[in-house]
């Protein structure tokens, strides 16, 4: 079987050449019979149009998985070599490839995108609701990872609202003082929402003129967005396409660093700048093309020799031996121990992927209380810590003494705690702000976030304690010290200190 695979990938871009030439020569209905893989009737009608409408769509699908693999014959393979995770395939679905009509009209009832394309119940946005047909445990896990509640865990949680309002909402200056106006939702689509993911809807039916004359396509609002965190017009929640971008749908995609860095780079989030100074960043730069990015399980030593993101976060791999050293999860969070990402302060990690119902002790919608101390109600427990952290140091115990891991995390946990620290003298510079009454804040309704000495308090733990912990965690240290590192967190504590004497003594 995997032979009759390669074959077909080696006559691929053949048959490319020939459907393009065969549909500019109107010559249709030959593309089905230069498929060797079986297609199924509907997709058939799709590619005869779409191979001139959208050439690159189709070429990309031809090069992918879904166009040369049954159903029927992924179920087959050994469990551990299974790209397919259901054990049971519909029989309408089980003999064809997957082509355009089983992803684009799957579950077509419960989308409300559904349209009347040339007779196709065909919907736009192909969600995990429908990958889930063929991919339910990916889907299920995913379902649990932080990132797929991340549209509404931003715009659901009203402290977070008010952190989206101070920095997407336009100020306007009345003579003597800013006011600060709400967002609009162009601004927080193309912001904020980008990454957590919009809340895609239909608002009717738009004709558009096309080569076959003119045909109703949905009218989508937030869209596109392949944020990771969506919320989809079949009521589904999350995007499998930030990490498996259409129609190729690689593997060897998903395992690249670069997929990850469109995301995670920012001044908030730099964990792919900070992989790309540590070592492991530097040899896979350098030896990247002598890596096998495809096979699965993934094999390290054999296939690489230094990790990239999904290695350590995500991969099943084994060892040389042929051992599992870490089962594939699309969760994530079973390697987490500890939330680096600090609001304010770095936290064990929340028990649920939706974080919109804690609610902390200053009556704040955040996972620690401003006095440092964590929501605990809300967070894993001590065990649930241990057994995580152990999973992730697995990965690592495959290519270092047990000494160096355990050293590392021992860092790790000292970087935690010091960066709590300056974040703790941060917010008690900020609450004397508070009580003195020179800056409003949350006990007299107002934002945390809207004034001068609260956007330092901001950036001194979103920018610098998370940069300084990422950078441990993930040994790139150049972000840990002068670039968006210690030195910020010294420099921005003076300045608040400074800030608030002078605003102190305006008062008197
Ligand atoms: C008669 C030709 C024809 C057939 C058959 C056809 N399409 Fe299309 N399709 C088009 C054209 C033309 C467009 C518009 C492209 C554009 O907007 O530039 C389109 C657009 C689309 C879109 C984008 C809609 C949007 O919201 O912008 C999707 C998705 C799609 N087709 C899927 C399919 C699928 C799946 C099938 C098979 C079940 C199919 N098409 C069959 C011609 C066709
Ligand atoms: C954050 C990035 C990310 C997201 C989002 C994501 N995946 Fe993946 N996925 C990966 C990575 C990385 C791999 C490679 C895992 C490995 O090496 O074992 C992968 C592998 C897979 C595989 C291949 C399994 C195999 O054995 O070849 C499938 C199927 C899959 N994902 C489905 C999904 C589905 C369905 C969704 C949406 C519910 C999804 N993924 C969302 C990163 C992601
Ligand atoms: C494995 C499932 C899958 C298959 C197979 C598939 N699609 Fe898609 N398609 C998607 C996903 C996912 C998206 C992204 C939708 C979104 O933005 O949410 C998409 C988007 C699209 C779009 C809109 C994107 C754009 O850039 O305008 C078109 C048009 C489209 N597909 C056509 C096709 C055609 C034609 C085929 C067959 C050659 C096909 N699709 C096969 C899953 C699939
Ligand atoms: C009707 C079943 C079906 C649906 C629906 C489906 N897939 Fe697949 N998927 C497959 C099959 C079959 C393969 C190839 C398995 C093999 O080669 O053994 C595959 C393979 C994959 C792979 C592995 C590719 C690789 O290079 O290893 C990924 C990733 C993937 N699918 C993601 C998705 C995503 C995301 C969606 C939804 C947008 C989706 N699939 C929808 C059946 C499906
Ligand atoms: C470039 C992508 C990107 C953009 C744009 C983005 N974020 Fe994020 N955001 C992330 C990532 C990545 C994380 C997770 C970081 C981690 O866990 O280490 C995150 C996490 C968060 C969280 C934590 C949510 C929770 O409860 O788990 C908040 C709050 C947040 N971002 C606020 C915002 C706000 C407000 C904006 C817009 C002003 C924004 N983000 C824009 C990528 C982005
Ligand atoms: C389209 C943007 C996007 C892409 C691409 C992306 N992420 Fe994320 N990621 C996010 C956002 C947003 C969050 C935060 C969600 C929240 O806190 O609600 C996040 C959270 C995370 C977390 C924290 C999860 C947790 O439970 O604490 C990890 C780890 C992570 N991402 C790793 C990765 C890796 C590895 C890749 C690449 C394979 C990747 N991400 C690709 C946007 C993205
Ligand atoms: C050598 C293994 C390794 C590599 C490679 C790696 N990470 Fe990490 N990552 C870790 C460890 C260890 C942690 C800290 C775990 C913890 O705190 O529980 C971490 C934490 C994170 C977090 C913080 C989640 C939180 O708690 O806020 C994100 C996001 C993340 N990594 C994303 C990435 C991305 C994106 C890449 C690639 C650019 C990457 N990682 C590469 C090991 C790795
Ligand atoms: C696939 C093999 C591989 C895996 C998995 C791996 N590493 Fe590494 N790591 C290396 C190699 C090779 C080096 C370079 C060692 C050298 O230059 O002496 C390295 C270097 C390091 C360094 C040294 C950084 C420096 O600049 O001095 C640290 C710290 C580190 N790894 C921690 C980890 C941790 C923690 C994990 C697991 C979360 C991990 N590694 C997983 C291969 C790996």
């Amino acid at each position: 079987m995997l032979g009759s695979i390669s074959v077909s990938f080696q006559v691929r871009p053949m048959i490319t050449i020939v459907i393009l030439f065969v549909t500019l020569a109107c010559m249709v209905p030959l593309v089905a019979a230069q498929q060797e893989a079986p297609v199924s009737d509907a997709t058939d009608a799709c590619l005869i149009c779409h191979a001139s409408v959208t050439p690159g769509i189709v070429a990309d699908w031809q090069r992918s998985r879904h166009s040369s693999v049954t159903p029927q014959q992924a179920v087959q393979r050994e469990q551990l070599y299974r790209r397919v995770s259901a054990m049971e395939i519909p029989d309408s679905l089980a003999t064809v490839v997957v082509g355009c009509a089983e992803c684009h009209m799957m579950n077509a009832d419960t989308h409300e995108d559904t349209f009347d394309h040339s007779d196709y119940p065909v919907h736009t946005v192909v969600t995990p609701a429908d990958c889930n047909t063929c991919h339910p445990d990916e889907r299920a896990q995913y379902s649990m990872n932080l990132m797929s509640h991340a549209h509404v865990n931003l715009v659901e949680n009203p402290t977070y609202e008010m952190l989206i309002r101070s920095i997407n909402g336009v100020m306007s200056w009345t003579g003597d003082s800013l006011v600060q106006h709400g967002t609009d939702s162009l601004s927080d689509d193309q912001s904020c929402l980008f990454c957590h993911g919009t809340n895609v809807t239909v608002a009717g039916l738009v004709e558009r003129e096309t080569d076959f004359g003119t045909m109703a396509f949905p009218d989508l609002t937030g869209w596109p967005n392949r944020g990771v965190g969506r919320l989809n017009p079949d009521g589904s929640m999350g995007a499998c396409t930030p990490c498996h971008p259409r129609h190729e749908f690689a593997i060897e995609v998903a395992r690249q660093p670069y997929t990850c860095s469109e995301c995670h780079k920012g001044p908030d989030v730099p964990a792919y700048k900070i992989y790309s100074v540590s070592k492991h960043g530097n040899i896979f730069s350098s030896q990247k093309s002598t890596y096998t990015m495809d096979t699965i399980p993934w094999t390290i030593g054999q296939d690489f020799n230094a990790p990239t993101c999904a290695v350590c976060h995500i991969s099943l791999v084994e060892d040389t031996e042929g051992e599992i050293v870490a089962r594939r999860t699309h969760q994530m969070n079973d390697r987490l121990y500890t939330r680096l990402f600090g609001l304010p302060y770095a936290h064990p990690h929340p028990r649920s992927p939706n974080t919109t119902g804690i609610t902390s002790a200053d009556g704040l919608h955040l996972p620690t209380n401003l006095d440092g101390t964590p929501v605990s109600d809300a967070l894993i427990d001590e065990e649930t810590q241990a057994e995580r952290k152990a999973t992730m140091q697995q990965v690592c115990k495959t290519c270092h003494s047990d000494q160096w891991v355990t050293k590392h995390f021992e860092v790790l946990d000292a970087v935690v705690s010091a960066t709590n620290k300056r974040t703790l003298s941060a917010t008690q510079i900020l609450q004397t702000a508070w009580s003195e009454g020179v800056v409003d804040g949350p006990s007299s309704g107002d934002s945390p976030f809207n004034d001068g000495l609260e956007k330092l308090w901001v950036e001194q733990w979103l920018f610098y304690a998370n940069s300084v912990r990422l950078s441990a965690a993930m040994a790139g240290a150049d972000y840990g010290v002068f670039e968006n590192g210690r030195w910020h967190l010294a420099h921005n504590l003076q300045d608040m200190y400074d800030r608030l004497r002078l605003l102190t003594s305006m008062n008197r």
